[in-house]
């Protein structure tokens, strides 16, 4: 049928097509998926963020800049105003603070890139752990001390059963550094194990 220069050619390229194909999936997967499991996982910021800096040399408290995660489901970053208490005055002209001051000056976000996050079938709830006394550093790990943050845990269901089933094995309890208000009494209290029905993370 083919001339078999033609017929080679046309081989050649149809598994070179094929390994590209299979790359190219492969890619696909591993950027498209889900934060969970990438333990290390530390995206480009749009704006140089130091932890380090303003929770360990400066001593804010979580809480300050992520307001509603004693209260609420989810936590929040904070929004470009809780910033400028600041930076109108500390560091004003700082390259490094450009795109804060346009966010604030145009009113848009500056868009961070979300690090952690659960497929949308399972349910996850702050306030309740954090109302429990447990720490952020039980599932973000010591976040002062990042410069640059990354995801700690794994988030797997295995990672949050784990913990549900034997919590005095990993529970961190409530430290001053997290800023949350936790009654002393509660902290000397065993800490409660969490629910294991399917139903709980997954309605
Ligand atoms: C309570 C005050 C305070 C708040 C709130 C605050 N910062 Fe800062 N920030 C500082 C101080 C003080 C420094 C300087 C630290 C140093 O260099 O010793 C700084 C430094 C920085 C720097 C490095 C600037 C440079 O030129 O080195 C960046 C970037 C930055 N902050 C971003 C932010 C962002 C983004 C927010 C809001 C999410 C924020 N800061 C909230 C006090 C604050
Ligand atoms: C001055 C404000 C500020 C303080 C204080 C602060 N953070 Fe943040 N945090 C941010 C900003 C801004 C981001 C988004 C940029 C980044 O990822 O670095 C962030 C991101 C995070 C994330 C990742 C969110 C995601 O996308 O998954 C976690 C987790 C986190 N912070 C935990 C903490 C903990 C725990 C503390 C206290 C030990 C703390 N933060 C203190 C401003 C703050
Ligand atoms: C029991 C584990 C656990 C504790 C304790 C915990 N977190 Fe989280 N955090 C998570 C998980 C899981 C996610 C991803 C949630 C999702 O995708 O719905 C997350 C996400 C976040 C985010 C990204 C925004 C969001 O709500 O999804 C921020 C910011 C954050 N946590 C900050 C904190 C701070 C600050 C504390 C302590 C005051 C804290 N976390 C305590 C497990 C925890
Ligand atoms: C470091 C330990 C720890 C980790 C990790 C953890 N949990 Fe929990 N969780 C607890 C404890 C302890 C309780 C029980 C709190 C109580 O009863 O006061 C709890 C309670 C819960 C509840 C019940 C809340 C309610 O409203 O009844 C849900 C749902 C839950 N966890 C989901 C998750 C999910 C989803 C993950 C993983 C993404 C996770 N947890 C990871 C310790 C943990
Ligand atoms: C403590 C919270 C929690 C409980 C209890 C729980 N899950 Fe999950 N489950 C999760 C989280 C978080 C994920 C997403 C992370 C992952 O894929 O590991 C998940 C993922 C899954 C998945 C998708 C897995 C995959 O590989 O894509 C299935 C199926 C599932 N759960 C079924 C169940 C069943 C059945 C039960 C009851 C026997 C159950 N879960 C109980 C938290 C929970």
């Amino acid at each position: 049928m083919f001339d078999s220069k033609i017929d080679q050619n046309l081989k050649r390229s149809i598994v070179g097509g094929g390994t590209l194909l299979v790359v190219g999936v492969l890619a696909f997967y591993f950027l498209r998926h889900p934060a969970v499991m990438d333990v290390g996982y530390r995206p480009q910021q749009p704006v140089p963020f130091d932890h380090l800096v303003h929770v360990q040399q400066l001593n804010i408290k979580c809480v300050y800049c992520h307001t509603s995660v004693e209260n609420s489901a989810h936590s929040t970053v904070p929004p470009t105003s809780t910033c400028m208490n600041c930076h109108l005055v500390v560091k004003r002209d700082s390259e490094k603070l450009k795109l804060v001051r346009e966010s604030h000056e145009k009113g848009v976000a500056i868009p961070w890139v979300r690090i952690h996050r659960l497929p949308e079938y399972a349910f996850f709830n702050h306030s309740r752990h954090i109302q429990s006394g447990i720490d952020c550093a039980s599932c973000h790990g010591e976040v002062e001390n990042q410069a640059v943050i990354s995801q700690k845990k794994s988030l797997t269901m295995g990672w949050c059963l784990d913990c549900h089933r034997n919590p005095e094995e990993m529970v961190i309890p409530t430290r001053e550094i997290s800023g949350v208000d936790i009654d002393p009494q509660l902290l000397k209290s065993e800490i409660p194990k969490g629910p294991t029905h399917c139903s709980a993370c997954h309605h």
